[in-house]
């Protein structure tokens, strides 16, 4: 694969992480907007350095190698124009309705049903691994998930079929992260707005306690402290929040 060849989809059966092959597929040259998609993920990853776990088949597992084309200051836009496109495709192939959490998780009803991991690595060009986890055909999650992990056939009593997921997932994708390059960040944060399931709602995110009141131009989230609004850059909304976070 040359970085000229076409933005192709490598379907493959056990990856440890889509991410670490999508790498290894950008280390070859491999276009921009190609994608990794697995069955099963030995060493899935998640936010944090956590594992993200799937049984076999149940999930769309998802990598898309990005190669921005969009100025230093709206990188971090990345992150919530991929929630906002994951939430969206979501509900274009089940009828649920599906949230978006800060920084990016995507829930139904509360709980969560896909996970976004943006990855970069130092040195050379300009590279940022999309992976995206949707959860489709579990019917119950393990003891330290259950009551916070949904899936779409959990909701719906109908795992969707995976291609028709992953068709939805990309062309959402790529029409939000158009958009983003064309227009800048706003439509995507008004959007962001729309689908929230953050703002309003009483959060701590390490040190900060407050009610979410916005979504910054960059895509910090700006908490309420006492009528003081304090940015929050980067973290995970805590325990110290209502009981369904
Ligand atoms: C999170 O912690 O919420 C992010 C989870 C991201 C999981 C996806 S599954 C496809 C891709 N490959 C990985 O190893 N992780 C991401």
């Amino acid at each position: 694969m040359n970085g000229s060849a076409a933005a192709s989809i490598v379907r493959l059966d056990t990856v440890d992480s889509t991410q670490s092959v999508a790498f290894e597929l950008a280390a070859r040259g491999a276009a921009d907007r190609t994608v990794v998609v697995a069955d099963h993920q030995s060493a899935g990853r998640g936010r944090r350095g956590r594992t993200w776990r799937a049984p076999a088949g149940t999930s769309l597992l998802a990598s898309i190698l990005v190669r921005p084309r969009l100025p230093q200051t709206l990188l971090a836009a990345l992150s919530p124009t991929v929630a906002v496109a994951t939430a969206e495709a979501i509900g274009l192939v089940a009828p649920v309705a599906a949230r978006v959490k800060w920084p990016n998780d995507v829930l139904v009803d509360g709980k969560k049903i896909a996970g976004i991991l943006l990855e970069s690595r130092a040195g050379g060009e300009a590279l940022v691994v999309v992976g995206i986890g949707i959860n489709l055909g579990q019917r119950e999650f393990p003891l330290d998930l259950s009551g916070r992990a949904t899936s779409i056939a959990l909701e719906t009593g109908r795992a969707p079929d995976r291609e028709t997921m992953l068709a939805a997932l990309l062309e959402q994708f790529d029409a939000w992260r158009a958009r983003l390059e064309r227009d800048g960040f706003e439509a995507v944060r008004e959007r962001w707005r729309q689908l929230s399931d953050t703002l309003g709602q009483l959060v701590t995110v390490d040190t900060v306690a407050g009610v979410a009141a916005d979504l910054d131009t960059d895509g910090a989230l700006l908490v309420d402290v006492g009528g003081s609004l304090k940015r929050v850059i980067a973290g995970e909304i805590g325990p110290g929040a209502p009981a369904r976070y």
